[in-house]
C-alpha cells in the first residue's frame, strides 16, 4: 500500500485581499493549510499580525499548519494552540526553551512542530524527536516565497528520515518547506520527505487544486515507507 503524504499548500503567494476565496480553490484538494507568519524581526518580511492571522485560522474549513517565523515563539506559539491550530511550528533558532515551548503548545491543543533554516543540522535537533509531531527542514532561507529549492538540504532530510526510521513509538511527520514544485518534489519524496508545503507552484498555477493533485501524485509515488 502506497504511505501517505501530505500536502499543505502556503498562502504567502496568494492574493492577500481576497483570502477567502483564495483559500476555497485549495480546500478540497488539500490536506491543511500551510500560514506562514513572518513579524519582520527574525525574517526580514511580515505578513500577518496576530488578530489577522486568528481570523483565518478561524474562517477557514481546512486544520492550519501555522508556521511562526518570529522571535520569542515561547510565548506566542501556545497562543495559537489556544485558537484552535492544528500544528504549531516554530523555529530552533527563535526559541529560548525549546522543550517548554513544545509541552506549552501540545498542553494548549495543537500538534507541535519544530522547524530548522538551511544552516542548522539536524544533530543540534536530535533531542527533541520523540517529543514533536513533526520536523521542519526549510528547503530554502525563510522569509520569501518564490525563492529555489536547495537541494543540499536533502542530506539532510535522508539523515531525518532514517533517525524517524529507528523510532519505536510515535513517528513525525517530515516537512519541507520552500521551492517545491513539479520539478523537485520527487526528489524529496525520495530522500524521505512526506509533508510537503508549496506555495508559489500552486498559486501561480492556473489551476491551484490541480496543482494540489499533481504535487501529491509525484510525492506519493516517490515517497517509500522505509520504517
Ligand atoms: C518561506 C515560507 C514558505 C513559502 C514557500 O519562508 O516558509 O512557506 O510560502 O513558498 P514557495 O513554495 O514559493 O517556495
Ligand atoms: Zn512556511
Amino acid at each position: 500500500m502506497a504511505a501517505q503524504v501530505y500536502i499543505y499548500p502556503s498562502i504567502l503567494n496568494a492574493n492577500f485581499d481576497d483570502l477567502e476565496n483564495e483559500i476555497k480553490k485549495i480546500t478540497p484538494a488539500s490536506d491543511a493549510l500551510h500560514l506562514d507568519v513572518m513579524d519582520n524581526q527574525f525574517v526580514p518580511n511580515f505578513t500577518f499580525d496576530i488578530a489577522r492571522a486568528f481570523e483565518i485560522i478561524n474562517f477557514t474549513k481546512l486544520p492550519v499548519d501555522a508556521h511562526l517565523m518570529i522571535c520569542d515563539p515561547d510565548s506566542i506559539a501556545p497562543k495559537y494552540a489556544e485558537q484552535g491550530t492544528h500544528s504549531v511550528t516554530f523555529h530552533f533558532e527563535a526559541a529560548n526553551n525549546v522543550a517548554t515551548t513544545i509541552s506549552n503548545i501540545r498542553s494548549n491543543g495543537a500538534k507541535v512542530g519544530l522547524a530548522i533554516k538551511p544552516a542548522t543540522s539536524f544533530q543540534e535537533i536530535e533531542e527533541f524527536m520523540a517529543d514533536i509531531d513533526m520536523l521542519l527542514i526549510m528547503t530554502v532561507e525563510p522569509g520569501f516565497g518564490g525563492q529555489s529549492f536547495m537541494h543540499d538540504q536533502m542530506v539532510k532530510v535522508r539523515t531525518a528520515r532514517e533517525h524517524i526510521g529507528r523510532m519505536k513509538k510515535e513517528k513525525p511527520l517530515l516537512q519541507i518547506d520552500g521551492g517545491v514544485s513539479l520539478v523537485t518534489i520527487a526528489e524529496a519524496a525520495l530522500a524521505g520527505a512526506n509533508c510537503f508545503v508549496a506555495g508559489s507552484a500552486v498559486y501561480k498555477s492556473a489551476d491551484p487544486a490541480k496543482m494540489v493533485d499533481q504535487l501529491r501524485k509525484l510525492a506519493s509515488e516517490n515517497f517509500v515507507v522505509k520504517n
